[in-house]
């Protein structure tokens, strides 16, 4: 159980907007249900803003009421729709949306997404004086403060779905598998995949090596006689790396597959886990802004709701457990 901290109202809020931004997570949907219910329970109205940023910049607000959010919790994606807004980069816009709420009554606004996002949730809320707080929506799990993120449970969970299908072929045939999966220029996806799908190897990004690398790290490891082997690659900076590691691979006399999971692994019901998650952190959302609390995200730290900087989410980079990393190690025999 996540405990949220126990908040007293410093505030009178009239009206909150909530955004989801950047890819689609699932449990969005989850956060929106219950900031919604949350805040409508206590009287507080809730418009929901289209496409992300985009939605505040051009006054695209839509009331959500408690009915209307029925049956959303269990839908991946986002209802909202989302967006990557360039227009929101620029000071001057945001200081004529953070005027625009202000003259239809919004006192606060709570941004799901990932730490782009969330870097323009604090500008929001540095610039305007509005109380903005953010939530960790992505299924890449690389925002710093928080051990968990909406959707990355639900996105490894998806893949290690597809991998253990892979599983079956590699071994059927005695073959090399090559699984890209998600995570953008981080590994938190790919090392937690690679743990519960028994990788023979995980590559990290920024880890690319050559097939006579790989081959060398497969045959260090193992313990026993095993003809087939399956590899998790994080996808990186390069593209295509995974194919071209492929090619080499076979050049060498290794055939490989290569699979690239791709966006298979953003859509998709929430876990239960990930729609515990949004429900508890959307909820506390509507208790901080009451609170007074602004330009933070809430996430999890040691088993409770923790609140970080929205500043920090978007100027440090969250590192892999060093742990983890060795357990990986360890396990791939
Ligand atoms: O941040 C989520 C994510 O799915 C990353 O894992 C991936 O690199 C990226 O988004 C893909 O973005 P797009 O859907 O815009 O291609």
């Amino acid at each position: 159980m996540w405990t949220p901290p126990d908040i007293p109202v410093t505030r009178t809020i009239r009206r909150l907007a909530v955004l989801t931004s950047g890819g689609d997570a699932p449990g969005m949907n989850a956060a929106v249900r219950a900031i919604t219910r949350t805040a409508g329970s206590r009287g507080i109205e809730v418009l929901a803003a289209e496409r992300g940023f985009s939605g505040l910049v051009h006054g695209q607000l839509q009331p959500l009421s408690m009915g209307s959010v029925g049956s959303i919790l269990q839908r991946g994606g986002t209802i909202l729709k989302t967006d990557r807004c360039e227009a929101f980069l620029d000071p001057e816009v945001r200081a004529r949306t953070a005027d625009d709420l202000r003259a239809q009554g919004v006192d606060g606004v709570v941004v799901i997404g990932g730490d782009g996002s969330l870097t323009g949730a604090h500008h929001l809320a540095r610039e305007s004086g509005l109380s903005v707080v953010g939530l960790p929506g992505t299924i890449d799990n690389d925002i710093v403060g928080t051990e968990d993120s909406i959707g990355f449970d639900t996105a490894v969970n998806t893949a290690l779905e597809a991998i253990d299908r892979i599983r079956d072929t590699a071994h059927s045939h005695d073959r090399l598998f090559l699984v890209e999966v998600m995570g953008r220029s981080s590994g938190f996806i790919a090392l937690s995949v690679g743990i519960a799908g028994g990788a023979e190897a995980i590559l990290l990004p920024d880890q690319a090596i050559t097939g006579d690398a790989l081959m060398t790290r497969i045959a260090g490891t193992r313990t026993r006689e095993k003809a087939s082997s399956l590899v998790v690659v994080a996808e990186g900076t390069d593209p295509s790396y995974t194919t071209r590691l492929a090619a080499e691979l076979g050049a060498l006399g290794h055939p490989a597959r290569a699979c690239i999971l791709g966006h298979v692994q953003r859509g998709g019901n929430p876990s239960g886990h990930d729609r515990v998650l949004a429900s508890v952190l959307g909820a506390s959302a509507v208790d901080h802004i009451q609170g007074g609390h602004s330009d933070i995200m809430l996430g999890i730290r040691d088993g409770a709701i923790a609140t970080t900087p929205l500043e920090r989410v978007g100027r440090e980079r969250k590192v892999l457990p060093e742990a983890w990393l060795e357990l990986a190690r360890t396990l791939a025999r």
